[in-house]
């Protein structure tokens, strides 16, 4: 996936492009680049690396540039070819003529290819996208009708893709279509925009129209926009009025984004709750879940999709359903799950999970179970995605807009969603008796509280970091509903520190990862009171007697941790079952500090981006 943006208007498109590149480095930052038109051409700067090189190269070209009111622009990362100069959009056609950026997979882009080279087009790049500007200069070249020919082109394109097209043929007009990628038009006063995502030009308009699959967008200095639907015909678009607000990203002090994140989290429960839970005895307000009382009753089964952190909150959110509602509970990363003959059907819930609501593989099974018939709730950061727009129910998390590629507060406002989602059928249901749900209300509220304790304490968790920031591996085990919050700790440290760190359900560490364990080896037990703690210490007692190094990440006071364990982090007592709220932060404060320590981009971690916007 990438970030595409495009400007027609009298500004300087500069400034806008780079502007909306910035606001759209979250969908990656392997290599950027323009296409502006100029007094007489279409000038290319492209740059690898960071977005900053590419504003170098554009500051060495100002006079060439500072002109410039048309233009389209790209921020890469990488699917087909390394990142490169070479690899880095916009990408040429042999003419010259034309010029085009791509965000998503052109799955048929060999067999374009050799098409192509066999009519004697030269590649100059290894990527996808090059087969899609030869082959819309192509089909132009015969039809010398731009917006037809990116019709007919689309209709040979199989894969995903948004794509913006500039021709000097016609150095006033942008074309713009998509399939299966986001696209969305801003409709400013005698301008236009065209970005990946709403905050590339959220600060010059409000208005806009999300371009719908296959649909051609003809954008014009004239001050005109048309749209057209698949057969060339046409439409009327809507424009919507954002919901939104400009939002200056600053990181309050804090070094980096993820830091400032981990530090929003207690704000963000409390304004989960807020309207949600008033009080241990009232119940639970979600009017954002549409399933009647008898719909849900009947409801036997429910399938949880989502990917990477989402994933784990899905993992979790089983343990919560199954526990509060007596519900089957399936969890399944969405690529997997799109690939197999699901027994899904419209007594079966599916929940999609995830931050950006874009996730490819995560949209594709959602779209799946949709034609099934199951009612689809989602559970998303972002109202205004994809995922939202097919969703049945909507669970927005309001999290706010997370900087830091390695997800953090997105992970906690999920994982607390699912807890108010299963409260809530549960108190439909009548599967959980009173005083429990009560009690468990009375904790909920808590947990702000209790996770700014921890933050209080940060500073030792920074100091047991530090003592294990040169190791080259690093296990996470726990048992029960923390599981999966091994799974979630292991991976913010890979993400971000590029540690091989991996996450265990404890039982299975005698089964062969036991095998691996020496005096080199850090175990991080998540050693949380109830019932599988006893369990869990005998574990740990296994990885001592190899002479793993043990951290325990606990809340007991039990003083037998003190011979067993080199290090131990302590969390506020919290019940079993709500203990992956508390147990989270402290490895979210691990994964930090030692990716800090080792100097390495926390927030922009190499190969990563947050948006993943291809299958
Ligand atoms: C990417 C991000 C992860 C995220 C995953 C799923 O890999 O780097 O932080 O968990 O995508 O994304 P989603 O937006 O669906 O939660």
């Amino acid at each position: 996936m990438c970030g595409i943006v495009g400007y027609i208007g009298d500004k300087p498109v500069v400034d806008i492009l780079l502007e909306g590149l910035e606001q759209l480095e979250y969908r990656g930052y392997d290599s950027a680049g323009v296409a502006l038109k100029t007094a007489s051409s279409i000038n290319v700067y492209k740059a690898q690396g960071k977005l900053g090189n590419l504003r170098d190269v554009l500051t060495a070209h100002l006079s060439e540039v500072s002109h410039s009111s048309v233009g389209i622009g790209h921020i890469r990362w990488a699917t087909h070819g390394a990142p490169s100069v070479v690899n880095a959009h916009p990408h040429t056609s042999n003419c010259g003529d034309l010029v085009i950026v791509h965000n998503g997979i052109i799955e048929n882009y060999k067999e374009l290819r050799q098409e192509l080279e066999d009519k004697g087009y030269v590649f100059k790049s290894q990527t996808d996208t090059e087969s899609v500007a030869h082959l819309i200069a192509d089909i132009y070249a015969q039809v010398k009708d731009l917006p037809k020919a990116v019709h007919m082109a689309a209709k040979k394109i199989q894969g995903a893709y948004a794509l913006c097209i500039m021709h000097n043929e016609f150095p006033d007009m942008i074309v713009a279509t998509k399939r299966n990628a986001p696209l969305i038009i801003g409709v400013g006063s005698g301008e236009y925009f065209i970005a990946s995502d709403v905050p590339a030009f959220i600060k010059h308009t409000k208005k806009a129209i999300y371009l719908k699959d296959n649909q051609v967008a003809v954008v014009q200095k004239s001050s005109s926009l048309l749209v057209e639907d698949e057969n060339g015909k046409q439409v009327t678009p809507k424009i919507e009025e954002l919901p939104w607000e400009p939002v200056s990203l600053s990181k309050m002090g804090y070094k980096h984004f993820m830091l400032k994140e981990i530090h929003e989290q207690p704000d963000i429960i409390r304004n989960i709750l807020t309207g949600k839970i008033k009080s241990s005895s009232s119940e639970i307000v979600l009017d954002e879940v549409n399933l009647n009382v008898d719909s849900l009753k009947k409801l036997n089964r429910i399938q949880v999709i989502a990917c990477g952190t989402s994933l784990h909150a899905a993992m979790i959110g089983k343990y919560i359903i199954e526990d509060l509602c007596r519900i089957p509970v399936d969890v399944e990363a969405s690529s997997e799950y799109i690939y197999r003959n699901t027994v899904t059907d419209e007594q079966t819930l599916v929940i999609g999970v995830s931050q950006s609501g874009e996730t490819a593989d995560t949209l594709t099974a959602i779209k799946q179970s949709k034609v099934r018939g199951s009612h689809i709730l989602i559970i998303t950061n972002r109202p205004d995605s994809a995922m939202a727009r097919e969703a049945d129910s909507l669970l927005s998390v309001n999290a706010g807009i997370e900087v830091s590629v390695a997800a953090t507060k997105s992970y906690i406002a999920q994982l607390f969603s699912f807890y108010l989602l299963a409260l809530y059928m549960a108190e439909i249901k009548g599967t959980v008796e009173e005083e429990k749900l009560s009690e468990l209300k009375f904790e909920l509220l808590m947990l702000p509280q209790k996770i700014e304790q921890i933050l209080t304490h940060k500073d030792d968790i920074q100091k047991c970091a530090r003592k294990y920031a040169n190791t080259r591996d690093f296990i996470y085990i726990a048992r029960g509903i923390n599981y999966p919050t091994a799974l979630e700790g292991a991976l913010k440290l890979k993400e971000i520190s590029y540690i091989n760190a991996t996450g265990y359900p404890a039982g299975e560490l005698k089964h062969g990862p036991i095998a691996m364990l020496d005096e080199t080896m850090p175990v991080l037990s998540i050693l949380m009171n109830g019932s599988v703690y006893e369990k869990l210490l005998s574990n740990s007692e296994e990885a001592k007697a190899r002479n793993a190094r043990m951290i325990a990440l606990t809340n007991s006071t039990d003083k037998k941790l003190d011979e067993l364990f080199d290090d131990i982090i302590r969390v506020p007592d919290v019940a079993e079952f709500l203990s992956p709220m508390i147990s989270i932060v402290p490895l979210q404060l691990i994964a930090y500090y030692i990716a800090e320590f080792l100097g390495k981009d926390v927030d922009q971690p190499r190969n990563l981006a947050k948006s993943v916007t291809v299958e």
